[in-house]
């Protein structure tokens, strides 16, 4: 049995991913500082896997506690989740997401080092192609980022590449992904933002569940089909699949590849309110606000590559992203409380 250590695995992918790897018959090793999470969600995978978690409350910019994981548990390879991830955050505080995500990350990468751990899935991001002209992004689309958020992911990902340069014996898969929605199917689990939500759909469950009274959509006046900016929105559980998808293609030795998972569908702003009314028979009131600045227009993904080589696909519909986003929502309307 393989023992795979998840860095910020209390979050809200890392907590799927954790569920998936363990039902599949993988050990796993959390390490999280709970910064943006509760052990709740931990818990929970515990319980929906009957499965035990071995859990660190750790720091990635502690490098002791880091060795300790390593020295403790023989972990075969790392998907790392901890990092993060809200972009006007980031633009207030460059240098507290640079020194937790880049910094973070190369804390670990030389923790791994000295342990011999040289097989790693990082959580990169749509961000890396910056603001996109046209779509679908393939992964040989140029890389920019448009805020710090953004630049500590392409940051990450030319370290992590010259790692693999200077030492062939690293295997990296660099996963893009595009928009993370839904929950597991039991609603035990999904996604708690602090405060109110910057996304989408987490926003549109609180105004479902009656938290938060309607949705600003942000400009209709975009060169789209109904004007409203288009996403590819990919269910969580399908996401944390490919992460399993991706471990599996890390034995085969591939070096540093760079993957999207994404469905390689774009939704509107409307089309996801309507899909929200219909599967969940709520009524999402909103208003039409000004564009939020920075915003891409239209952005989702060519995910052929992800099919062709990890024998990976979202399989989950639009309509089963809104019903488990609800389930999850109104069985827990204050989140992991
Ligand atoms: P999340 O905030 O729910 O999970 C991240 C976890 O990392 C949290 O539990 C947090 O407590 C932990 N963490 C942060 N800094 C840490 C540190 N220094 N040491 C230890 N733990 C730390 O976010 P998520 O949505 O699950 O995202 C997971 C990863 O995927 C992040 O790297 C994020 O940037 C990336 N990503 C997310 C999205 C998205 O829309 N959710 C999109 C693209 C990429
Ligand atoms: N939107 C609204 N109202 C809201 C929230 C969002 O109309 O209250 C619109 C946005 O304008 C956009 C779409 O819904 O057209 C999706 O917005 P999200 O905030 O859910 O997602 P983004 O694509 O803007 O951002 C996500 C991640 C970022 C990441 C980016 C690129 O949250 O971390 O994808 O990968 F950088």
């Amino acid at each position: 049995m393989k023992t795979i250590l998840v860095t910020g695995g209390a979050g809200f992918i890392g907590s799927h991913t954790s569920l998936e790897l363990l039902n599949a018959g993988f050990k796993v090793v959390i390490m999280d500082n709970l910064s943006n999470s509760k052990l709740t969600a931990v818990k929970r995978v515990e319980q929906l896997t009957g499965k035990d978690i071995k859990f660190y409350k750790a720091d990635l910019l502690n490098k002791d506690e880091m060795r300790t994981i390593f020295s403790e548990n023989s972990i075969d390879a790392v998907i790392h989740f901890a990092g993060l991830k809200a972009v006007g955050e980031s633009v207030e505080k460059p240098l507290l997401y640079y020194k937790n995500n880049v910094s973070g990350t190369i804390n670990l990468c030389e923790v791994m080092t000295d342990a011999g751990v040289k097989s790693l899935v990082f959580s990169s991001s749509a961000t890396v192609y910056g603001n996109p002209s046209e779509s679908p992004l393939s992964e040989e689309t140029d890389l920019s980022a448009t805020n710090p958020y953004g630049q500590t992911k392409l940051t990450i990902e030319y370290i992590l590449k010259d790692i693999y340069y200077s030492d062939n014996e690293w295997n990296i898969a660099l996963l893009r992904y595009f928009n993370p929605v839904g929950a597991h199917e039991s609603g035990e689990i999904g996604e708690d933002p602090k405060g109110i939500p910057n996304n989408l759909m987490p926003f549109v469950s609180q105004v479902a569940v009656g938290k938060l009274e309607k949705l600003h959509v942000f400009g209709d006046d975009y060169p789209t089909r109904d004007g409203t900016g288009i996403r590819d929105y990919i269910h969580v559980v399908d996401l944390a699949t490919g992460h399993l998808k991706a471990l599996e293609k890390l034995q085969e030795k591939p070096g540093v590849e760079a993957y999207n998972l994404g469905t390689g569908e774009g939704k509107s702003v409307l089309e996801v309110i309507k899909a929200f009314e219909e599967a969940t028979g709520k009524k999402i009131p909103y208003t039409i606000s000004p564009r939020r600045p920075g915003d891409a227009v239209v952005c989702y993904a060519d995910a052929s590559k992800a099919e062709k080589e990890l024998d990976w696909q979202a399989r989950r519909t639009m309509i089963e992203m809104c019903k488990d986003s609800w389930n999850w929502q109104s069985k827990n309307p204050d989140g992991y409380v």
